[in-house]
C-alpha cells in the first residue's frame, strides 16, 4: 500500500474558476431534478445502488438535503428552491417540537445548514425558532463533569460517557444561538467541548481518535476507540476529515492560538495519507493496493475546512491550503461526481458510511454509495470557491 508525497500532491492541477461554475451548475441543475421526490421528504443517509430513496425527516442527515437546497438556491436564485427550503423547515421545526429522532448531539448538522441557512438567507422565523430549540436542546447533553457533549444515546447509558470528534461540527449552532439570543450559556458550552474534544481526540502524531471515553465517576479522561474505523490506532479517514474542518471551527469561534498547531497538523495527516487520486479510501491506513472502498465524503469535508482555515492564515499559508483545497475539489469534480441522473440521485459517488472490520463495532451499509453529507459538502466547498460565502456554520 502507498500515498501520494506532498510534492506529487502539489503537481496536481487545481480546479479553476471556470471549472467551478460549471461543477456547481450542474450540481444545483440535479439537486433541482430531485426536488418532485425530495420536498415533502428527504433522501436517506446513504444511496443503494446510486439512488437514494425518500425517507421521513428522520436520522442526523435530513439536514444536508435542505443545505443543499440553499446552496443551489444561493447559485440560482431559483424560486422553487426556495418554497422546498421553507416546506422542509416546517419540517424541522414540527421534529423538534415533537421531540422526534433528538436524542443525539447530531442537532448541529441537522439545523445548522437547513434553519440556520433558511433564517440566514431568507429571514424565516420557523427556521429561527426550530433551530433555537435545537440548540437549547443541545445544552441538555452537557455533562458538567466531564466537560463535553455527549454524543449518542440516553445521558444515563454506562457505556456512552464519551464525545466523539464529527461534534466539532455540531457546535457552531451554539456560537449562532448565542449571538442570537445574547446567552452567554451556549457560547460557553460550545467552548468547554471544543476544549475537552481537542485536548482529548487528537494523538501525538495528529491522527485522531473517533470516540473518546470519560470516567463518569470522576469526568477524567479515559481512553479513545473507534466506532467506524478500521481498527482502535488506526485514523477513520472521516473522522481526520472532521479533525480538519473541526480546529478550523475551533479556531474560527475561540481564536485559541494553540488550535492553528492542531489544524495544520491533523491536515498534514489527512494529506499524507491519500491515494494517487486524491480521494481517501474510508481509512488512513489504506492507500493505493488496497482493495478497500473509498471515503470520497472525506475528501470534500477536508475541503471545506482548509478553505475555512485559510481564512485566518497570512499569506502564503492560506494559498497553500486553498490550493490543496482546489487539488481536491477537481479530483472530485473530475472522476467522482455524478453527471447524469441515469446513473445516480446523488452528487458524489465512492463514498462509505459504515464499514464493518474485524476490529470495529459497525454495520455495515452505505458502502462504496453516495452519503448526502458527502454531496452537501461538495457543494459546499464548489460554493466557497465560486464566492465569498456566508457560512452556514
Ligand atoms: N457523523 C457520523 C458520520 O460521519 O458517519
Amino acid at each position: 500500500m502507498s500515498w501520494i508525497g506532498l510534492k506529487e500532491l502539489m503537481e496536481k492541477p487545481e480546479i479553476s474558476a471556470e471549472e467551478v461554475e460549471e461543477a456547481l451548475g450542474r450540481a444545483a441543475r440535479l439537486v433541482t431534478g430531485n426536488l418532485p421526490e425530495f420536498t415533502k421528504r428527504f433522501p436517506k443517509a446513504y444511496s443503494e445502488n446510486g439512488f437514494y430513496e425518500a425517507t421521513e425527516n428522520v436520522d442526523w442527515t435530513t439536514g444536508f438535503w435542505t443545505g443543499e437546497v440553499w446552496l443551489a438556491y444561493e447559485h440560482t436564485g431559483n424560486k422553487e428552491l426556495l418554497e422546498a427550503g421553507k416546506i422542509q423547515m416546517e419540517s424541522f421545526l414540527e421534529r423538534i417540537e415533537n421531540q422526534r429522532d433528538v436524542e443525539t448531539h447530531d442537532l448541529g448538522f441537522l439545523y445548522s445548514p437547513s434553519c440556520v441557512a433558511g433564517y440566514k438567507l431568507t429571514g424565516s422565523k420557523v427556521g429561527r425558532q426550530a433551530a433555537l430549540m435545537a440548540a437549547r436542546e443541545l445544552t441538555g447533553r452537557f455533562h458538567e463533569k466531564g466537560q463535553f457533549i455527549q454524543a449518542w444515546g440516553p445521558l444515563d447509558a454506562p457505556d456512552n460517557y464519551r464525545l466523539i470528534i464529527d461534534c466539532l461540527l455540531n457546535l457552531p449552532l451554539l456560537y449562532w444561538a448565542s449571538e442570537e439570543t445574547g446567552e452567554e450559556e451556549y457560547r460557553e458550552i460550545a467552548e468547554k467541548h471544543i476544549h475537552t474534544a481537542l485536548a482529548n481526540v487528537v494523538r501525538e502524531d495528529f491522527s485522531t481518535w473517533h470516540t473518546f471515553f470519560f470516567d463518569r465517576e470522576t469526568g477524567a479522561p479515559d481512553h479513545g476507540a473507534t466506532c467506524q474505523g478500521y481498527r482502535d490506532g488506526s485514523a477513520w479517514a472521516r473522522g481526520q476529515a472532521w479533525g480538519v474542518y473541526g480546529t478550523a471551527i475551533g479556531y474560527r469561534y475561540t481564536k485559541r492560538q494553540e488550535y492553528i498547531p492542531l489544524f495544520e497538523g491533523v491536515t498534514d495527516y489527512f494529506l499524507k495519507h491519500l491515494p494517487e487520486d486524491l480521494v481517501p479510501f474510508w481509512d488512513l491506513e489504506f492507500g493505493d493496493g488496497d482493495d478497500e472502498p473509498k471515503d470520497s465524503s472525506s475528501a470534500s469535508i477536508a475541503a471545506c475546512g482548509m478553505l475555512e482555515m485559510a481564512k485566518y492564515l497570512d499569506g502564503e499559508q492560506a494559498k497553500y491550503y486553498r490550493g490543496i483545497a482546489k487539488r481536491l475539489v477537481k479530483a472530485l469534480a473530475d472522476h467522482y461526481a455524478v453527471k447524469n441522473p441515469a446513473v445516480s440521485n446523488g452528487l458524489v459517488l465512492h463514498s462509505t458510511y459504515s464499514n464493518h472490520s474485524p476490529y470495529n463495532t459497525c454495520n455495515h451499509y452505505g458502502v462504496d454509495e453516495c452519503n448526502i453529507w458527502g454531496d452537501y459538502f461538495y457543494m459546499e466547498a464548489l460554493t466557497r470557491l465560486n464566492k465569498d460565502w456566508k457560512v452556514y456554520w
